[in-house]
């Protein structure tokens, strides 16, 4: 069934209330596993969770394939950065950012449209970093020539994208969520949902979230508690476990 059928009825219904008569709906057009509104800005923001989640997986990763290139099972990389791909850079950036709402800040001008020429020539070189580090693992088993730049290109693709979505998070969409009415958030929060089950037949998020489970899991770098920093000073300081002596980490 096409999903614009399912959702036209509560686009009315949104509409109607962001005329006037329900406050309370204005600036929400998702809901959660609870049915609690989730905003557009929520939503921009928990799409870095997914991603933040997945340059973690980067930056374990690269310190495994220094330590040990060939106990690393390339398919679990190639799975994260095809869930880059898909989700952050396919959806995220370009149906969301490149589509909305870099041309709002644009508009609003100042300090958010100064970045927006940065934060899109960072998604052109994010782009070009995933394929190169999907070309580099689709076959599986990492060649020893390829080890030090692949674990330079999960690294640097982390270093550049923490900054890139905390500026992003901190300034862009503040100013983007500043220059529009309750009633035009309203309607972009549905416009988001309607784009993101399109893009991925269903909760894109959700899916998003099961996925790099799933990855983390693989490789054995699974769970908050793992990284929680030592005591400073301690013996253990500084050390990563590999994939062959971690044991169980979830
Ligand atoms: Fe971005
Ligand atoms: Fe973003």
């Amino acid at each position: 069934m096409d999903q614009r059928a399912i959702l036209a009825p509560r686009r009315a219904l949104i509409t109607a209330a962001a005329a006037g008569a329900v406050l309370g709906l204005a600036g929400c057009g998702k809901n959660d596993a609870k049915g609690e509104d989730v905003s557009a800005t929520e939503d921009l923001m928990r799409e870095h969770g997914v991603l933040r989640r997945i340059l973690v997986v980067y930056r374990e990763t690269a310190a495994f394939v220094r330590a040990n290139f060939s106990g690393v099972d390339g398919r679990q990389i190639w799975r994260a950065a095809d869930l880059f791909r898909r989700f952050g850079q396919a959806y995220h950036e370009q149906q969301l950012e490149e589509a909305h709402i870099f041309p709002g800040a644009l508009k609003a001008g100042g300090e958010a449209a100064a970045l927006v020429p940065v934060l899109i020539a960072q998604h052109a070189r994010g782009r070009q970093i995933t394929g190169y580090i999907q070309a580099k693992t689709a076959g599986g088993a990492i060649a020893g020539a390829d080890a030090g730049a692949l674990a330079e290109a999960l690294e640097s693709f982390a270093r550049m994208y923490e900054p890139h979505a905390a500026y992003e998070d901190t300034i862009v969409f503040q100013a983007w969520r500043a220059s529009l009415s309750k009633q035009q958030l309203a309607e972009a929060a549905e416009q988001f949902e309607d784009i993101e089950k399109t893009a991925f037949h269903g909760d894109g998020f959700d899916l998003a979230v099961r996925e790099i489970e799933d990855i983390e899991k693989a490789l054995r770098v699974h769970g908050l508690a793992r990284y929680t920093a030592p005591a400073p000073g301690a013996a253990d300081a500084g050390v990563l476990p590999t994939p062959q002596t971690e044991e169980g980490a979830d």
